[in-house]
């Protein structure tokens, strides 16, 4: 595993919804000392900051991240702070400014130290309408209608660039819709599915901001971190797509979900008022092709809707019972 081998591995976005789960598994396995996780906020979550190194870090910050990576002897980035595609809409410059500059220094850098490896993930939000909705191939019209899922078809480009020019070991997953009951930003589409479960136990009921009918690809938090760590394992000639690769777990529409949670949560009732979101969750495919990251390094998804809306909701009861606020 070339994390292991060469050098710290460094987490920036950390205290996200992907980074917390990602660095606690990484910490797991490397050693805590070994993974430094580096975020914006000022007051990290004591789990994050207890367990290991934690530097407080704006990526947009070229010299402090060159600083970090050299204090702590990085060899391995990996890269999730971003501006989701909700907040994206709302705040374009910033989201550009996020997530393309951050992007940029870190390549960059990579290159500069010759580090072992860069993980930065794409997304569903990389496609657009014109795209094929349902099985989306791998290799497809990547024509977006959102500023993050532009950035997100900037990125994967970059990403391959930085490999074909510099050799860069630069690995990437186009990542579904995904949950977790641990932290809860609320500035992406895919948000109504944890949002359900929230309100579900909390009031028993819900309003959706996507139409019953809204399909799209969502997957647990645990099969993406195991996804990212498999595809950093993979040895470098397995990789054949240097852009982004398909991933996908589960499918199910909105009103599919409602129906999970009633069976679970009795009296629970789920009504429907489709905002500026609605727009952005039809532009985006139902189902996707992962055939190459399953042929390429053995991706296999894990947890099904019913193991998905049982986790969710014992976590959600769980952070409820200890007090935490999502
Ligand atoms: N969550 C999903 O459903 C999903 C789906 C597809 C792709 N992704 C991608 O996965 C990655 C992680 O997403 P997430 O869900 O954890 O998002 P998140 O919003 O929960 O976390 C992103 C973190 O990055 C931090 N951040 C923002 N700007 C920063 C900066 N300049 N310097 C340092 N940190 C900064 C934020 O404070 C936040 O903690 C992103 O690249 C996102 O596009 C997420």
């Amino acid at each position: 595993m070339t994390t292991e081998r060469n050098g710290k591995i460094l987490v920036i976005g950390a205290v996200g919804q992907v980074g917390r789960s990602l660095t606690r598994e990484l910490r797991a396995r490397v050693g805590a000392d070994r993974v430094v996780a580096a975020g914006r906020a000022t007051e990290p979550p004591a789990e994050l900051r207890a367990a290991g190194p934690f530097e407080k870090l704006d990526a947009t910050d070229k010299a402090a991240l060159d600083r970090v990576i050299r204090r702590h002897a990085i060899g391995t980035i990996y890269h999730l702070a971003a501006v989701l595609s909700a907040d994206g809409e709302k705040d374009p410059v910033r989201a550009w400014t996020i997530n393309v500059e951050s992007l940029r220094n870190v390549l960059d850098l990579a290159v500069a130290h010759s580090l072992a490896g860069v993980f930065w993930p794409s997304s569903i939000a990389a496609f657009g309408p014109t795209t094929p909705r349902e099985n989306t191939p791998q290799r497809t019209v990547l024509e977006p209608t959102t500023l993050y899922g532009v950035t997100k078809v900037l990125g994967e480009n970059l990403c391959h660039y930085y490999f074909k020019r510099h050799g860069l070991d630069v690995r990437s997953l186009r990542y579904p819709g995904l949950l977790t009951y641990e932290t809860y930003s609320g500035g992406g589409t895919s948000d109504y599915s944890v949002e359900m479960f929230i309100e579900a136990l909390r009031h028993g009921r819900y309003t959706c901001f996507v139409r019953p009918d809204t399909t799209m690809p969502l997957m647990y938090i645990d099969d993406a971190v195991r996804a990212t760590i498999e595809l950093m394992q993979a040895p470098a000639q397995r990789i054949s797509i240097r852009t982004s690769y398909n991933l996908t777990a589960l499918s199910f529409s909105a009103a599919e979900l409602a129906a999970e949670v009633a069976r679970r949560v009795p009296g629970f009732v789920c009504d429907y008022q489709p905002n500026f979101r609605q727009a952005i969750a039809d532009s985006w495919p139902r189902t996707i092709d992962d055939s190459a990251a399953r042929q390429d390094w053995g991706w296999q998804p894990r947890v099904d809707l019913a193991m998905l809306c049982d986790t969710m909701l014992r976590g959600v009861a769980d952070m409820a019972a200890k007090g935490v606020r999502l």
